[in-house]
């Protein structure tokens, strides 16, 4: 690869231990990807999860205890909290457990992470400006990140973007170059989505089909949201790889479907319609029958707007004896829906918050759970797999209260 002076004095150790680590790493990688420069990262979104992996304590550990130290903006994913720890004593937690979590924890903290703690960092400060190279792990924000933003950045395995964090640098190929980011399957929708969770079934379908291509959408409504996107990007992210999509006349490399193509001609099309949604959510829906031990919201991260919803659905109702109601949300939004009264609502309801977490971070596979409920298309799709292992009951937001509450 080539490196600047400046670069290779990193590499050389100038800068610490840690720093000469970190460049080590990426140019190893960007070295077996044919990367031939490093480039700028204006921010990082990092991920600080997993403590039942050993690995992955350790690999944080190991950049800390280097002397490492973030030098660009960088936001954290969910992670098991401590407020969250053996919360609810019938679903208990080892001690070993939480002692590795809150290991993750401090080491990246003494590093400077930013605390947000949470999947949607681009709704929280974390919003990079079209073009511009970001490091990011999480599935579903790398693909918010490059598709709605227009900002660039691959789907990075965890560690990278902690290296990338402490030296500012990341390998330049794959979602970084030009080439790369054409379109190259295109995704006719004639179906009119009328919930959140249409959309990511639609965004699951897209995930099955097309793998880790870059899917240009056409026939999604024009006043289609933010909010709307992220949720077909989850999906679309965690049931295949998708790490960048075009969607014609709402992300900004395609403000025509000849730009999202860029001069390439489609290699595969395919059609969503009324049959193909029905026919996902047979397959999305894997329980057998209608009972279920939780109902799990807030994957992705929900903004205000969808607990503002969720408490207008809640109002004067009560979740059913013996069922768990959680709703994953980041601390700022909770916060203000504190602040605006939907938190009493909805916690009046029975249900609860879980801040700053997820639920693939708590120690779920002892609890003997068969069966969950949820709005979620990515979380329909990543429950029923190891280390979880649940069967799912898949509804929309309305639906999710009206089976658990009376
Ligand atoms: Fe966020 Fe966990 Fe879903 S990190 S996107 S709530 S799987």
């Amino acid at each position: 690869m080539r490196l600047t002076n400046y670069e290779k004095r990193m590499l050389d150790g100038e800068q610490g231990e840690a720093v000469k680590f970190s460049m080590e790493i990426l140019t190893k990688i960007g070295e077996s990807y044919g990367a031939e420069t490093l480039v700028e990262v204006k921010s990082v979104h990092a991920a600080a999860v997993y403590p039942e992996l050993l690995a992955s304590v350790e690999m944080m550990e190991g950049f800390a205890n280097r002397g490492g130290c973030f030098r660009v903006p960088t936001t954290a994913d969910p992670a098991h909290q401590p407020c969250n720890f053996n919360r609810w004593p019938d679903l208990p937690e080892p001690a070993e457990y939480l002692d590795k979590a809150r290991r993750i924890l401090l080491a990246i903290e003494k590093m400077g992470v930013i605390p947000n703690w949470s999947c949607i960092p681009y709704f929280q400060g974390n919003t990079p400006r079209f073009g511009q190279h970001v490091a990011w792990v999480e599935s579903s924000a790398i693909c918010y990140a490059n598709s709605v933003l227009g900002a660039r950045t691959n789907r990075l395995t965890m560690g990278l973007e902690i290296a990338a964090a402490i030296t500012g640098r990341i390998p330049c190929f794959g979602l970084h170059l030009d080439e790369n980011r054409k379109g190259n399957t295109l995704v006719q929708v004639e179906y009119t989505p009328k919930t959140l969770s249409d959309y990511g079934t639609i965004g699951y379908i897209i995930g099955k089909h097309l793998s880790d291509r870059v899917p240009v959408i056409k026939g999604l409504p024009p006043q289609t949201t933010a909010n709307q996107l992220k949720v077909l990007g989850a999906a679309a992210a965690g049931r295949g790889a998708i790490g960048l999509y075009h969607a014609v006349g709402l992300t900004p490399e395609a403000k025509t479907e000849e730009q999202a193509f860029g001069g390439n001609k489609p290699e595969k099309e395919i059609k969503i319609g009324s049959k193909e949604i029905e026919e996902i959510l047979g397959e999305i829906n894997t329980a057998k029958s209608e009972q279920f031990d939780a109902v799990l919201m807030g994957c992705p991260h929900p903004n205000i707007d969808e607990i503002m919803d969720l408490a207008r659905l809640m109002i004067g109702k009560r979740v059913k004896p013996g069922i768990k109601f959680w709703i994953f949300v980041s601390f700022d939004v909770l916060a203000t829906a504190r602040k605006m009264g939907y938190a009493d609502i909805i916690e009046e309801a029975g249900a609860q918050f879980v801040e700053g977490d997820c639920i693939l971070f708590f120690a779920m596979k002892d609890w003997g759970w068969k069966t969950v409920l949820t709005d979620s298309a990515k979380y329909a799709n990543i429950l029923p797999s190891e280390p979880t292992c649940v069967s799912v009951i898949y509804r929309d937001t309305a639906g999710c209260v009206a089976a658990a509450t009376i």
